[in-house]
């Protein structure tokens, strides 16, 4: 057996190879998105998105870039990414036309956290694993939103029973806090993002070839199995009416 037989059997299969499949009205979608994006740089500036660089994120921002619309990228680099998240972050900020803030925790507050609360506090109780959450995502969050009149994220209704109701725009909370949110995938299937990403050629997160459809901080990330939920590889250890970090948890 040649040695390129060997590494090509040994290499992981791609997602697009293995998602990539558009929704009959994948079209209507792509321009409804496209239009939505606009509107809400017209009518809603200082808007932003939020990008996790997941699939959804990675669409959304190649969609901004390719429509030169005025809206800024933000990360939340949780000092917990995995190293391949983290290697598409500076291909991102070396390509991208957008500007991609990186916001990070307050240092002495995850130093504290981990030095008071332990290493392996996460998977203790929930009231830690979301203290966590708080540091390293929430704090940083709310940085990123300050000043904004609305962001912009990847939320699907197919992820999770929780987001099946998530809407195109949602203003539940320009009342409390100010702020619109702009879901423009919420209607796009996993098949229309592969599509999206091979029909575009959009670089994507590696994990992504490893089962990991869903990905956050690596501690709290695993690849899934045939037939596991969406989600199921997210902090995998608590009750599936848990998995949510906060970003997207109404008052
Ligand atoms: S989470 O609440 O469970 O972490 P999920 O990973 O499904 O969320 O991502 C949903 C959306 O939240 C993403 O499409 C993105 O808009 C936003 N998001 C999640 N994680 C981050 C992050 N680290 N930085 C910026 N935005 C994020
Ligand atoms: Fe901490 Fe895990 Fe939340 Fe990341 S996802 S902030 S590591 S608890």
């Amino acid at each position: 057996m040649t040695s390129s037989l060997i590494s090509s059997r040994n290499a992981p299969t791609k997602a697009t190879e293995l998602h990539a499949k558009a929704s009959l009205d994948f079209a209507a979608k792509l321009a409804e998105t496209q239009a939505l994006l606009q509107r809400a740089t017209a009518e809603f500036a200082p808007v932003t998105q939020a990008s996790s660089l997941g699939a959804e994120d990675v669409v959304i921002t190649h969609m901004i870039n390719s429509l030169h619309l005025d809206i800024p990228v933000f990360v939340l680099e949780t000092g917990a990414l995995h190293t391949e998240t983290l290697a598409l972050l500076e291909r991102t900020q070396a390509h991208s036309l957008a500007p991609i803030n990186v916001l990070r925790p307050v240092q002495v507050s995850v130093i504290q956290f981990v030095r008071d609360k332990g290493q392996d506090a996460i998977y203790k109780t929930m009231e830690l694993r979301k203290e966590c959450c708080g540091i390293r995502k929430m704090e940083p969050l709310a940085r990123a939103l300050k000043g904004q009149r609305a962001w912009i994220t990847g939320l699907r209704q197919e992820q999770s029973t929780a987001r099946a109701e998530v809407p195109l725009q949602d203003d539940s909370e320009v009342a409390s806090k100010g702020l619109s949110k702009f879901n423009p995938l919420a209607q796009w299937t996993w098949g229309d993002v592969w599509h999206y990403i091979a029909e575009n050629q959009v670089d994507y997160n590696p994990l992504h070839d490893q089962f990991f459809p869903s990905i956050g901080c690596a501690p709290c990330t695993r690849a899934i199995s045939l037939g596991e939920e969406f989600r199921a590889g997210r902090w995998w250890w608590e009750d599936e009416a848990a998995k949510e970090c906060g970003l997207h948890v109404k008052n």
